[in-house]
C-alpha cells in the first residue's frame, strides 16, 4: 500500500486539482490560474472538466494534473472514490512517484471533510491494488507511484483520523481480495485457517479446528459436504473482545468453500475456474477482522467459518442421501451443488448456539442471485428489520450496496421434505430465497440478515474501485461502517 499523509500545504512539484464542468476550479485550482500556462490551458477549452477527463500540464519545473469532477451538484461520494482510481491509475502509469492531491476542495452535498478524506484514500488503496504474483516474468523497470499529500484545508486532527480509518478498511479489503484471488490448489480450507490464525490481536482468539476436532463437535453437515474431497475440511472460531466487556457479540458467519465443482451434480466446465472465489464469504469475515482489529473498534464479534472443497469421487455425498446437522435437522440432499446451505448449516447453528446479539452471514450463495441483481448489488435476506435497514443505510454510505428480497413465510414450504425435515433445493423459483429460507432454519429467533454475495464478490471485468478484475472485497466496507454506527 503507497503512503498516504494528509497536509494544509503544498509538498510536490506535482498537484492534482480537481476541473468542475465549464472549466471551474475550487481555490487551490483557482490560486494556480494566476499563472499564464494555466489560464492558457483553460481558455484553450481542450479540458471541460468532463467527469474522469485527465490532463497535465507543465510550468517551469511544476506539473499540475486537472481532474475533471462534471458537474458539483451530481457528484457522490463514490463518484470521488472512484475518481480517486483513476487518478491514482494515471499518476501511476504517468511514473510518478509521488504527488499533492487536492480532492477534498470539491464541496460535495452532504459529505465531512472525514466522508471525503475516507473516499479518496480508500480510492487510491483500492484502485492500485493489483494480484500479480504468480507472474514470473520480471517487469519492466519503471517508477511506480509510492506516496501522496491529501491536501486539505480544515481540521488536521479529523483527517488524519478519517486516514487512518479508511487504511484500516483498504487493508482489509485487500486482505479479503488476496484471499479470494489465490486458486484453490493454494488457497484450501488448511490455509484459510492458516490466514485466519496469523490475524493477531491481544484481544482476538482463533481456533481453527482440524478434521478430527470437527467430528469431535459434531460439524456433521460440513463432514457430509467433506467427503469428496481429498483435503481435510477446518472449522474457524474467532473472538474478538473489544468492547472488553460481556455484552453478547455479533456473529459473522462466512462459506468458506475453497473450490465448488458442484459436487456428484456437477457443475458445466465453461467458468468452473470461477469458483475458487466460492470462499469470499469467509474471506469477507476475515477482512472485516483484519479492519475492525485494526482500528480497535471497542466492540464484541464472533467469527465462524467453515470450510471444504465441494469434489466428486467415491466417497463424495450423493443426490437422495440424507444429513443429519449438527443442529439435529435432517436434510434431504437433491442436489450436490447447493453445498453452502448445507456447511453453514452447522455454522448458523454454532453461532446461533454461542447466544449472540445477531447473526450476518456471508455467502456467494446462489447463482440466481447474479441473475437477479447482477454485480451492483448483494442479496439482503432475514429476520430482522433493524439490521436490514442499518445495512442498507451503510451500503448507501459506502456504495457496498445491498438490495433486500422478501421471505415472505410461503417461501418456506419450498423447502418442505417429504422424507427428512427439508431438503436442500426448493426448486428453480426464487431460488435466493429459499436458499435464505433454508439458513433461517439453523438461526432460531437470533436477529440475523443474510447477504447473498454471489453476483458482487467477485468481477471478471473489473469495477470501478476494483479495476484490475477478480475478488472485489465485497462486504467489508459495508460492515466495518455498520459496526462503527453500532458503537457511536
Ligand atoms: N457457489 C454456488 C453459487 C454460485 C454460482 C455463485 C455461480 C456465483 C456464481 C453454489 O454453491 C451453487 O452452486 N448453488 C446452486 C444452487 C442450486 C443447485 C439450488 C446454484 O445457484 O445453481
Ligand atoms: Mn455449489
Ligand atoms: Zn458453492
Amino acid at each position: 500500500m503507497i503512503q498516504i499523509s494528509i497536509t494544509t500545504n503544498k509538498q510536490t512539484s506535482i498537484s492534482v486539482y480537481p476541473l468542475l464542468t465549464n472549466a471551474e476550479l475550487t481555490s487551490s485550482g483557482n490560486t494556480a490560474k494566476n499563472q499564464e500556462s494555466v489560464s492558457n490551458f483553460l481558455a484553450s477549452g481542450e479540458h471541460q472538466g468532463k467527469y474522469g477527463v485527465m490532463r497535465t500540464i507543465y510550468q517551469n519545473n511544476e506539473r499540475m494534473m486537472f481532474v475533471g469532477a462534471g458537474d458539483l451538484d451530481k457528484l457522490t461520494l463514490q463518484k470521488l472514490r472512484a475518481l480517486a482510481v483513476k487518478t491514482a491509475q494515471k499518476l501511476n502509469k504517468n511514473n510518478i512517484e509521488s504527488a499533492d492531491i487536492y480532492l477534498t476542495e470539491l464541496d460535495i452535498k452532504g459529505a465531512s471533510l472525514t466522508d471525503k478524506v475516507q473516499a479518496i484514500a480508500e480510492g487510491f488503496w483500492l484502485g492500485l491494488y493489483t494480484f500479480n504474483v504468480y507472474q514470473t516474468k520480471e517487469k519492466e523497470s519503471k517508477t511506480e507511484l509510492s506516496s501522496i499529500n491529501i491536501v486539505i484545508d480544515g481540521d488536521e486532527a479529523e483527517a488524519k483520523a478519517a486516514l487512518d480509518t479508511a487504511k484500516a478498511i483498504a487493508s482489509g479489503t485487500i486482505f479479503a481480495r488476496n484471499l479470494g484471488n489465490e486458486p484453490g490448489n493454494v488457497c484450501t480450507p488448511e490455509y484459510l485457517g492458516e490466514q485466519a490464525a496469523a490475524l493477531s490481536h491481544p484481544k482476538l482468539k482463533t481456533t481453527v479446528m482440524d478434521k478430527a476436532a470437527i467430528e469431535k463437535a459434531g460439524f456433521t453437515a460440513l463432514l457430509a459436504v467433506n467427503q469428496g474431497s481429498n483435503k481435510e475440511p477446518r472449522f474457524i472460531v474467532m473472538e474478538y473482545n473489544g468492547a472488553g466487556n460481556n455484552d453478547a457479540p455479533i456473529a459473522l458467519v462466512g462459506k468458506g468453500l475453497t473450490f465448488d465443482a458442484g459436487g456428484i451434480s456437477i457443475k458445466p466446465a465453461a467458468q468452473m475456474d470461477e469458483m475458487k472465489f466460492d470462499m469470499c464469504g469467509s474471506a469477507a469475515v476475515l477482512g472485516i477482522f483484519k479492519a475492525v482489529t485494526e482500528m480497535n473498534l471497542p466492540i464484541n464479534l464472533l467469527g465462524v467459518i467453515p470450510s471444504t472443497e465441494n469434489l466428486l469421487g467415491g466417497s463424495a455425498y450423493k443426490p437422495g442421501d440424507i444429513v443429519t446437522t449438527y443442529k439435529g435437522l435432517t436434510i434431504e440432499v437433491l442436489n450436490t451443488d447447493a453445498e453452502g446451505r448445507v456447511i453453514l448449516s452447522d455454522a448458523l447453528a454454532y453461532a446461533a448456539e454461542q447466544k449472540p446479539a445477531e447473526i450476518i452471514d456471508f455467502a456467494t450463495l446462489t447463482g440466481a442471485c447474479v441473475i437477479a441483481l447482477g454485480g451492483q448489488a448483494t442479496g439482503l435476506m432475514g429476520n430482522s428489520d433493524d439490521i436490514k435497514q442499518s445495512l442498507i443505510q451503510s451500503g448507501q454510505k459506502t456504495h457496498d450496496r445491498v438490495w433486500e428480497m422478501p421471505m415472505f413465510e410461503e417461501y418456506q414450504e419450498q423447502i418442505d421434505s417429504k422424507i427428512a425435515d427439508i431438503k436442500n433445493t426448493g426448486g428453480r423459483e426464487a431460488g435466493t430465497i429459499t436458499a435464505a429460507c433454508f439458513l433461517s432454519r439453523f438461526v432460531d429467533d437470533i436477529p440475523w440478515a443474510h447477504l447473498d454475495i454471489a453476483g458482487t464478490a467477485w468481477n471478471m471485468k473489473g469495477t470501478d474501485i476494483s479495476p484490475v478484475g477478480g475478488a472485489t472485497g465485497a462486504g467489508v466496507r459495508l460492515i466495518v461502517d455498520y459496526l462503527q454506527n453500532k458503537v457511536k
